[in-house]
Parts: C-alpha cells; structure tokens; sequence
C-alpha cells in the first residue's frame, strides 16, 4: 500500500535565534528542555539516517520509491542542519553546554551503528547487507515516532504563546515529517523488512528514544539554574503531557499500539494537507521558497 504520490521537495530554511529566550515556553523550563533534546539529539541522529539511506538506495529497484528516498534524504538532512543551527546560537548563548551529550551520541551513531567492520568477500557482503536492513528497520520505528510527534506539534494549539522563531523551527520539521511519513516504511519492505522485525525495532526504538529524551533534557535541566529540582523523566512527562504542553502519554502509547498491527500503514497517520498547509505558511518556509524562487 503506497500514499497517491507527493514529490518531497526541500526546504533550504533558516532561522535567526538572537530573540529566543532559553524558555521559549514561556514560564515552562522544563518543556522547553524536554524539546531542546530535539536540538542536541536530531543533528547526529539524522545525519546517519540519510548516511544509511545512501547506503540502501542502490537496493531500491523501485523508480518511484527510489525518488522518495533521495527526497527523503535531502528533507532529513536539512533538518540535522536546522536543529545544529540552534546549538551555540540558542544553547550555548544561553549557557548550556550540550557536548558531553552529543559527543557520546556521535560515537553512538558513528560505531555501533555504523557499518561492520567487516571484509568485502561473500560472507562479509551479506552481513553487511543484514546489519544495513536491521537499521533500515529501526529508522522505520523511528519515523513512526517523528511523524506523531510531528502531527501533535503542527496541530497543538496550546503552543501558540511560545517563542515564534523556536516553534517554527519545530514545526517546519514536524510538518516534513507527517509529509514523508510513509518512506521509512515503504522502504523497510520493499527491502524485505517483515512484520517481526517491525515489533522488534519498534520496542528498540520506544526504549532508546525514551532513554535519549530523558538524558538529554536532565543534561540541560541540570546547567538552568531557573530548574531547583530536576523530576523524574516519567512523572514529568505526565505532568507537562497532562497540561498540553507534550503529547499526553496516552496518545503516545496508542500510537506505538498501532504499529504493531500487521495491517499497518503510516498513510493513515496525520494529514498530510494540513502538513502542507503549515508548510505553505511557516515563515522559514517561505523565506527558503522566495529565495529559491530568486535564483
Ligand atoms: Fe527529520
Ligand atoms: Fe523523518
């Protein structure tokens, strides 16, 4: 099952944080933290999801697909380069230091889970091949959680106040992910991917992306002396979740529920014309359109 298809096109924005207070929620550090994490995970992170994909588009045989693929390349890209845009202008500005975080994440996704070091003869050709379908699976599970994510951040209204530079940034990106939401997993197949491997990538990914939001937003909540006590990941998250200031923990749940269905299909997940709709309206986005229109 495929969505009608919609060419992924990418948006060369940019964006000016000189008035971005470090609680761009305002009066809400500890929300704020929790989505910098987005910041100081997503450039190494998504970095390596378009260094995998490079890796798998050969394998493509598929005319369509393979288009989406290279879309989906460049739009992920731009988005490790948007949230790495953010570090010493945002972060740094403001006196949090990110590196013992994204020094050990950049180890994480340049070893384990980069390619094997493994000779070019038969044997080390197929293990190759197995490890590269293992983290084309894995990136599937995680895009299930950014086109979520991405849909809750376009349609939430309880962010309106925040910073407006901020939450465009946010949700420019969010806007990307519910519009190339189905390439992950179109390719996970068209790769072989079976329904065990979704299950298991899919506990894989729940567990890591809660340990990584977790770790980075203490790192921070830790350096922000406006933060007395940094709470437990879990309990704060029902807390700003059950205040509409983070998906509720319950739309979460329900939403990794569904992946687990064998009848699946990511087509189904948010909308992808009010992705477009933000899209054709988010400042960065239409400063990136009329600067590509100029030549
Ligand atoms: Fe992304
Ligand atoms: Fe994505």
């Amino acid at each position: 099952m495929s969505a009608p298809h919609h060419r992924l096109e990418q948006r060369k924005v940019s964006f000016d944080f000189t008035d971005t207070p470090l609680h761009w929620v305002p009066g809400e550090p500890e929300a704020s933290h929790v989505m910098n994490t987005l910041h100081i995970l997503l450039p190494a992170g998504e970095f390596w999801f378009c260094r995998v994909y490079n890796k798998a588009l050969p394998l493509v045989t598929e005319a369509r697909l393979r288009d989406d693929v290279r879309g989906f390349i460049k739009q992920e890209a731009q988005h490790a380069r948007a949230h790495d845009s953010a570090l010493t202008p945002y972060l740094v500005r403001h006196g949090i230091d990110p590196t013992p975080f994204t020094r050990r994440l950049s180890w994480l996704f340049e070893k384990p889970l980069g390619d094997l070091p493994v000779g070019s003869g038969w044997l080390g050709r197929r293990l190759q091949h197995w490890w590269l379908l293992q983290r084309v699976g894995l990136i599937a599970a995680v895009e299930h959680f950014t086109c979520v994510l991405g849909d809750w951040i376009i349609t939430t209204r309880q962010l309106d106040h925040a910073d407006p530079v901020m939450l465009d940034l946010l949700r420019w990106h969010g806007a990307e992910e519910v519009e190339h939401r189905c390439v992950a997993h179109d390719l996970h197949v068209h790769l072989g991917g079976s329904l065990l491997m979704r299950w298991l990538y899919m506990l894989v990914a729940s567990a890591a992306l809660t340990f990584l939001f977790h770790a980075g937003s203490r790192l921070m909540m830790r350096q922000d002396p406006a933060i007395r006590r940094v709470r437990g990941f879990l309990p704060l998250w029902r807390d700003l979740g059950g205040r509409g200031l983070l998906p509720t923990m319950g739309s979460i749940g329900r939403a990794v529920a569904r992946y687990f269905k064998p009848s699946y299909h990511p087509v189904v997940e948010g909308d992808v014309q009010v992705a477009l709709d933000y899209l054709a309206h988010s400042p960065a986005a239409r400063r990136a359109a009329e600067a590509a229109a100029a030549g």
